[in-house]
């Protein structure tokens, strides 16, 4: 059973929402358009605010409701180790030759099930580093390693290896992104 919520999990966070909303109510492929990433942020750029709020809301609706699945399957495995598959099923989707999002909603709803206090900490320094800055991928960045130091300071080890897996994921698949805040021509987001 451990097998099959593993899989079931790294399915949920296969679905490419950002994808599937644009090409089925816009007519657009987004990946051809903006920074060229399927996440809720490329979506805002893209598609507008409504679409952004569905595909960050179903996003993060992947990485949640996985970490639900060994309490309702019974399976005895740490809900935050069923919560990175959904995340590596966004990053590596297998229906999109394995090229995916930038883990960053999904990681969110993983953590929002299973450290919600904390999910809403990171989400308050992601506000005000958004504010400040305008970078969408520098704030995400930033609320990554402020998943480690928080999983550091609640003790809680599966949570740690996940949040240091995750806060790695998110620097690796930020790479353009770092690349373009040095050259100075990283897109701002405009309405904050
Ligand atoms: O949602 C990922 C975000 O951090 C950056 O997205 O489209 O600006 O590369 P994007």
């Amino acid at each position: 059973m451990t097998f099959v919520v593993i899989i079931l999990s790294y399915l949920f966070g296969c679905f490419p929402s950002g994808l599937v909303l644009g090409k089925l109510f816009y007519k657009k492929d987004i990946r051809q358009f903006g920074s060229g990433n399927l996440g809720a942020t490329n979506t805002f750029r893209v598609l507008g605010k409504k679409a952004g709020f569905i595909v960050m809301f179903l996003d993060i609706f992947k990485g949640f409701i996985v970490v639900f699945f060994p309490l309702w399957f019974n399976v005895d495995i740490p809900s935050i180790f069923v919560g990175i598959c959904a995340v590596i099923g966004h990053v590596f989707p297998i229906f999109l030759k394995f090229k995916g999002g930038k883990a960053v909603a999904t990681s969110a709803g993983a953590v929002l099930g299973v450290h919600p206090v904390l999910l809403i900490v990171l989400a308050i320094v992601f506000i005000i580093i958004l504010y400040s800055t305008k970078y969408v991928s520098l704030s995400s960045m930033i609320a990554g390693i402020g998943c480690v130091i928080g999983a550091i300071i609640i003790g809680d080890l599966p949570f740690l290896i996940v949040s240091i897996a995750i806060m790695l994921i998110l620097l690796v698949r930020h790479q353009s992104n770092i690349v373009r805040i040095f050259k100075g021509n990283e897109p701002k987001i405009k309405w904050m």
